[in-house]
């Protein structure tokens, strides 16, 4: 497991608490390492470092899994969590959310030649995704594919490059990230976005800081702050919901 401390000093002072984030390093461009400094950069740790400043604590960073971070902020290790992690109400049961801060959904990525047109062309198909992850939770529930679920996304992506997977589930941002860095001519998205999930920063149950960061975050959406740092990582404007008073 690589861990990776990154402290950051709130300016308005606030409780000056420190919090421990956790966080993975391998959701491009929601979280990743930048391969020339080994920074941790991401619209979720840009986002996540700006609610901090405006609730008034501090925040260092710490990456795992995500399966494992999944598991360690249900037993309580991490009081806060950021990881393009999907609202749902299973999950909604172990651990608080933030208001929704991004709309996502999974798709069906496939070679380029692939005669898989959608999901419901995958059973008896092996297909490619992350454990613990809700594209996996679909593949179990809804289809009879061959799931074969890594720790790590790219290890599915590169499997899938190299022909040994007929495709893969994923989340609809990350799946475009990569076709659009290393799958331009030979991978492509198919179907439909299945399944409009929202992600929410995480807590542990009952955590004092979820009203304080809806406000942080609401504050964001309606000054600009956050359509800023959207467009520095996603290339392009939000939708209309989250550009505020613009
Ligand atoms: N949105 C999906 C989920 O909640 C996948 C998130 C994966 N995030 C990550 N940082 N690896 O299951």
């Amino acid at each position: 497991m690589l861990t990776l401390l990154v402290a950051c000093g709130s300016k308005t002072g606030g409780s000056g608490k420190t919090y421990t984030v956790a966080t993975d390093s391998n959701f491009k461009p929601f979280e990743y390492l930048n391969p020339e400094t080994g920074e941790l950069e991401g619209f979720d740790i840009e986002l996540m470092k700006e609610v901090a400043k405006r609730a008034g604590f501090d925040v260092k960073f710490e990456t795992m899994e995500f399966e494992g971070l999944l598991t360690g902020m249900q037993s309580g290790r991490y009081p806060i969590g950021i990881a393009g992690m999907s609202i749902t109400p299973d999950r909604a049961e172990t651990l608080d959310f933030s208001d929704p801060y991004y709309d996502s959904g999974m798709i069906l990525m496939v070679p380029v030649d692939s005669d898989i047109q959608s999901i419901d062309d995958v059973d008896g198909k092996k297909i490619g995704t992350r454990q613990g992850s809700t594209s996996q939770s679909y593949l179990k529930e809804h289809t009879d594919a061959k799931i074969e679920a890594f720790p790590e996304i790219v290890t599915a992506y590169m499997n899938l490059q190299e022909g040994r997977l007929d495709g893969a589930l994923y989340d609809l941002p990350n799946v475009q990230y990569f076709i659009a860095q290393e799958g331009k001519g030979e991978l492509k998205t198919t179907g439909d976005i299945l399944q409009g999930e929202s992600y929410g920063i995480a807590f542990k149950k009952d955590s004092e800081l979820v009203d304080d960061v809806n406000e942080a975050l609401a504050s964001m959406i309606k000054d600009g702050t956050y359509a800023e740092i959207y467009e520095k990582y996603f290339g392009e404007r939000p939708a209309e919901k989250w550009l505020g008073d613009e």
